[in-house]
């Protein structure tokens, strides 16, 4: 598989991890209970070097989504739960942790999905967002990078299970897909 050009430098993504990674070690600093929930597949690499770069004290959970019957390169308007969370939030300060908020159909199935289990407080973080494709209000409260409706890879991101291991985030060209 050829390897499409950087769109977002390694050090780019990690110099904005960083920032993400201060602004919520400031906001969550008298917090005891925060909970990281990654939505895997596609925010593992995110979600790992977010919370290697927190100093104050987190768990890690992680929720699998899959959309139903989409093209590959299409998001789909139903969302289906594939792996629930193993322990109960209820009381716990949670942050939602997703990889990019394109019609924003899965933020808002997972908000919903886990206000309804009682947390102290329930944020979100994606570290990309296609605000040109967003239908509808969506919560984000901290963000990475804003970008075009263009097809993404990279660093979590996959293209049918491609190119996720890519350390870069890279625009998928049309004649790559
Ligand atoms: P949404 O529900 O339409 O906001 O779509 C969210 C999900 O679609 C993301 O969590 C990704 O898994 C996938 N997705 C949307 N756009 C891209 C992209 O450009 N590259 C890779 N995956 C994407
Ligand atoms: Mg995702």
């Amino acid at each position: 598989m050829k390897e499409p050009p950087p769109y977002l430098t390694e050090d780019e993504i990690a110099r904005r991890v960083t920032e993400l990674a201060a602004e919520i070690d400031a906001d969550y600093s008298d917090s005891e209970s925060l909970v990281l929930v990654g939505v895997l597949k596609g925010a593992f690499i995110f979600l790992a070097d977010l919370a290697r770069k927190l100093t104050i004290p987190r768990r890690i959970e992680f929720l699998a989504v899959s959309s139903y019957g989409a093209r590959e390169s299409e998001t789909a308007d139903s969302v289906r739960l594939l792996m629930d969370l193993r322990h109960d939030i209820r009381g716990e300060d949670v942050i939602l942790v997703e990889d990019i908020v394109d019609t924003g159909a899965t933020l808002a199935y997972l908000q919903r999905l886990l206000a309804a289990r009682g947390p102290a407080s329930l944020r979100t973080c994606s570290l990309l967002h296609k605000p040109d494709r967003t239908r509808g209000h969506v919560q984000l409260d901290y963000l990475g990078f804003t970008i075009p409706d263009v097809w993404v890879v990279g660093y979590g991101l996959d293209y049918a299970e491609g190119y996720r291991t890519l350390p870069y985030i890279a625009q998928l060209p049309p004649e790559m897909r």
